[in-house]
């Protein structure tokens, strides 16, 4: 479908006076392609991502949303040749040197799901270094998935409930949640893939359960502000009846 060019301003106004979704996750794709389609590198397509990345962190907040969490590094992204993980680990490092004045002057508190363990030091250690230093904002969570997946985190909160030697009784969705890397955040309402990919990739598999999916086929170094008021506003239309019929909807 092609982009739909919209006034900016007056979707924002539009958008914003509807309840936004309580969190927002996004599936950044389409870099690679991006920069073969211009004759490039794959990292300068990583190298624009990353600028998108700043500019929907930017629109996200002024907006007003309580919590976005960006994909940028899956467990399985580690098998991608070694110059391109290498040059996507510089980026990350990069980013966090480049936003921490940004983050810490506009109450964003950055958070981080995934084995961070995997993470070399010099993307770990400016990313606990500013999650430890604007851990009590409270303006916007952006949480970046980090050599994350969904699976392993499903693995990983597995592990906790045995380690805590639950009662097999007492096991409910509320157990798991307090064990999965997501503790804490609020329910995830929308994920927005970009790319024209129809796929999940394992991302928040657990938290997905009754998330709006709104695809685009906008690449991710193009994804800017009104791509983003587009997604919300495409969220807004939807009736979410989680598992009931329209009409119970209607009358509740
Ligand atoms: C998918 O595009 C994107 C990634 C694997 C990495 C996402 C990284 C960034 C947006 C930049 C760095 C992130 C931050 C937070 C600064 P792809 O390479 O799979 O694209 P393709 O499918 O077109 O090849």
């Amino acid at each position: 479908m092609p982009r739909i060019e919209r006034d900016i301003a007056q979707l924002k106004a539009e958008v914003a006076q509807r309840p936004l979704p309580r969190h927002v996750g996004i599936i950044m794709d389409g870099n690679g392609r991006w920069a073969e389609q211009r004759g490039l590198p794959r990292l300068e397509g990583h190298r624009r991502g990353s600028d998108s990345v700043r500019e929907v962190t930017r629109a996200a907040r002024r907006l007003g949303l309580s919590a976005l969490t960006l994909y940028a590094f899956s467990s399985q992204n580690w098998e991608r040749p070694p110059d391109e993980v290498a040059g996507l680990m510089d980026l990350l490092r990069d980013y966090l040197h480049r936003e921490r004045p940004e983050i810490m002057e506009n109450g964003i508190r950055l958070h981080a799901i995934g084995e961070l363990d995997r993470l070399p030091p010099r993307v770990r250690d400016p990313l606990e270094a500013l999650r430890r230093d604007s851990a009590t904002h409270t303006d916007m969570t952006l949480t970046l998935a980090l050599s994350y997946g969904g699976r392993e985190e499903i693995i990983a909160m597995a592990r906790r409930i045995a380690a805590d030697r639950i009662d097999p009784d007492s096991i409910d969705a509320r157990a798991i949640e307090d064990r999965l890397w997501t503790e804490g955040l609020p329910p995830l309402e929308l994920v927005v893939r970009t790319s024209g990919e129809f796929r999940v990739s394992n991302f928040l598999l657990w938290q997905l359960a009754y998330a709006e999916i709104h695809f685009t086929e906008t690449l991710w170094p193009d994804f800017g502000e009104l791509d983003l008021l587009l997604a919300i506003e495409d969220f807004q239309k939807r009736e979410r009846r989680f598992g009931k019929t329209s009409a119970q909807i209607r009358t509740a």
